[in-house]
C-alpha cells in the first residue's frame, strides 16, 4: 500500500532492498489513501481491506490527510452532496483489524550525524546510545473517536451525575461544552502490557516502563499500572517496573535515555513518546513502526513519517528510505525471517556507519530538489547503498 506523496519512492526502494536480501514474494498493490477519497469518497476502499484480510501482511508507505472542510472540497462533485465525512484511513484499518498492539523502536545508528548529543562536564559531549522499544495502545483512549462537541442530553445528564463535572463544569452551558473521551479496557491494556513484557522478556530488557500519569489520570492511567504491577509480580519477577509520567518523561529522555528499555503507553501518550525518542535517533527518516493483531496473524508495517507532500513532485525522490526499510525488517520478523531481517539491518548500519552516502536530512540540509545536486543521496542512491552492503 504506497499510498500518498513520498510513501511511493520509500516502498519501491525497500521492496528493491527486499529483493536484493533474497527476501521472495509477490507483491499485490493495495488502494488507500487521498486519491480515492477524491474520486470513490473513501480512502480504505473495501477491496483494500478484503485484501488484507486475504494475505494478512501490509507494508505501507503513508497517506495524506487534510481536515473536515478542506477534504470535503477536494471531493469530486457528484460525491458532494452524498453526506461523506473525512476520516483517516489507518486509525480505520487499525480498528477494522483490531491492531492494537502498536510497537516502535528507537536504536542509535553509530555514526550518524543526527544522533542526540548531551553537554557532559566542561566542553566534552556524550552521545548515548538509545535502545528504547515504545508499545503504544493502538485502538483505544484518546483515539477511540468517542467525542462530541454539544453532547446529547443523554451523555450529558450522564456526566452530570459526576461530583467533578458539576463542580467544574456544571455552570458551562452544554453548547459550549466539548468531549473527546479516554475509553481505556481491561483486555486491551492486558495484551498491551504482556506484549512489552514478552518483548522484554525475550530480548534481555531489564526493564518495562508504564508511561502515563496515573496520579493524576486516576482511572485510565491509574488501572494500567495496576495492571502492569500484577503482571510483573505474577510472571516477570526479573524485569524491573517503572513507572514515569508522561511529562517528566519528555524532559527526562534527553538527559538520561540510555536508562530506557521497553516502554508501555496507552495510545495519546505512547505517540507522543515515540516521537519524542524518534528525535534522538535521527527523526523521521529512521523511525519505524509495526502494529498488529497477535490472534489474527495481521500486521501492517509502516514508517512513522506521513507523505510530505512537499516532496512528493521532486524529478528524483530526495527522501531517506530508512525508516521504511527497517519497518519492512519489522514484518520480516513478525514471519519470522529473521535471518533476512538481521542481514539488511546490519547493512543499512553500514552504510550509516560508513557515512558515504547521506541522504538530506543527514546532510542537515533543508529538504530542496537541489540537495542531490549539491551532494545528498537521493532515496534510490541510499537504497542503492543498502543493496550494496547486502
Ligand atoms: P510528514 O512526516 O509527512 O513530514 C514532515 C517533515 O518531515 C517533512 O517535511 C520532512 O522534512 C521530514 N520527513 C518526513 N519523512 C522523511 C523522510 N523519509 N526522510 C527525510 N525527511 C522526512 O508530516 P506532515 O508534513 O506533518 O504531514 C504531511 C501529510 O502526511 C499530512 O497530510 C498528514 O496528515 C500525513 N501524515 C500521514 C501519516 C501516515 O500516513 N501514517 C503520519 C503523519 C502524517
Ligand atoms: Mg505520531
Amino acid at each position: 500500500m504506497p499510498g500518498d506523496g513520498i510513501g511511493k519512492p520509500v516502498l519501491d526502494e525497500t521492496i528493491r532492498v527486499l529483493e536484493a536480501a533474497g527476501f521472495e514474494a509477490d507483491y499485490v498493490e493495495g488502494d488507500i489513501g487521498w486519491e480515492f477519497w477524491k474520486t470513490e469518497g473513501n480512502p480504505l476502499p473495501d477491496r483494500t481491506i478484503d485484501l488484507i484480510a486475504k494475505h494478512k501482511i501490509a507494508l505501507f508507505g503513508a497517506i495524506t490527510s487534510k481536515p473536515k472542510d478542506a477534504a470535503f472540497e477536494e471531493l469530486a462533485p457528484e460525491l458532494q452532496a452524498k453526506g461523506l465525512v473525512y476520516s483517516s484511513p489507518i486509525v480505520g484499518l487499525r480498528q477494522h483489524f483490531g491492531l492494537d498492539i502498536c510497537m516502535r523502536p528507537c536504536h542509535t545508528y553509530k555514526g550518524n550525524p543526527l544522533n542526540f548529543i548531551r553537554r557532559a562536564q566542561g566542553d566534552d559531549f556524550d552521545e548515548p546510545a538509545v535502545d528504547v522499544v515504545i508499545f503504544r495502545q493502538n485502538t483505544e483512549g484518546l483515539y477511540g473517536g468517542v467525542e462530541w462537541s454539544d453532547p446529547p442530553e443523554q451523555v450529558y445528564d450522564a456526566l452530570m451525575t459526576h461530583p467533578k463535572f458539576v463542580k467544574n463544569f456544571g455552570k458551562t452551558p452544554k453548547e459550549e461544552i466539548s468531549v473527546s473521551t479516554r475509553i481505556f479496557t481491561k483486555k486491551g491494556t492486558e495484551r498491551i502490557l504482556r506484549a512489552a513484557f514478552e518483548h522484554a522478556k525475550k530480548y534481555n530488557y531489564k526493564s518495562v516502563t508504564v508511561c502515563e500519569k496515573p496520579n493524576v489520570i486516576r482511572e485510565t492511567s491509574g488501572m494500567m499500572f495496576k495492571m502492569a504491577q500484577e503482571m510483573q509480580a505474577a510472571d516477570y519477577p526479573n524485569i524491573q517496573l517503572w513507572n514515569t509520567n508522561i511529562d517528566a518523561q519528555m524532559m527526562w529522555l534527553t538527559k538520561n535515555p540510555e536508562d530506557y528499555g521497553v516502554i508501555v503507553a496507552g495510545n495519546m501518550f505512547g505517540d507522543i513518546v515515540s516521537d519524542g525518542f524518534a528525535g534522538l535517533i535521527g527523526g523521521l527518516g529512521f523511525a519505524c513502526s509495526a502494529q498488529f493483531n497477535p490472534d489474527t496473524g495481521i500486521g501492517v508495517f509502516e514508517p512513522t513519517h506521513g507523505s510530505a507532500p512537499k516532496y512528493a513532485d521532486y524529478e528524483t525522490s530526495i527522501v531517506n528510505p530508512i525508516a521504511m526499510i527497517e519497518s519492512a525488517c519489522m514484518m520480516l520478523d513478525f514471519i519470522n525471517e529473521n535471518d533476512i531481517a538481521a542481514r539488511i539491518r546490519k547493512a543499512v548500519a553500514d552504510v550509516i556507519s560508513e557515512g558515504k552516502v547521506r541522504s538530506y536530512d543527514m546532510m542537515k540540509m533543508r529538504g530542496k530538489a537541489d540537495v542531490v545536486k549539491n551532494g545528498a543521496a537521493s532515496t534510490t542512491e541510499m537504497a542503492d547503498a543498502v543493496i550494496g552492503k547486502l
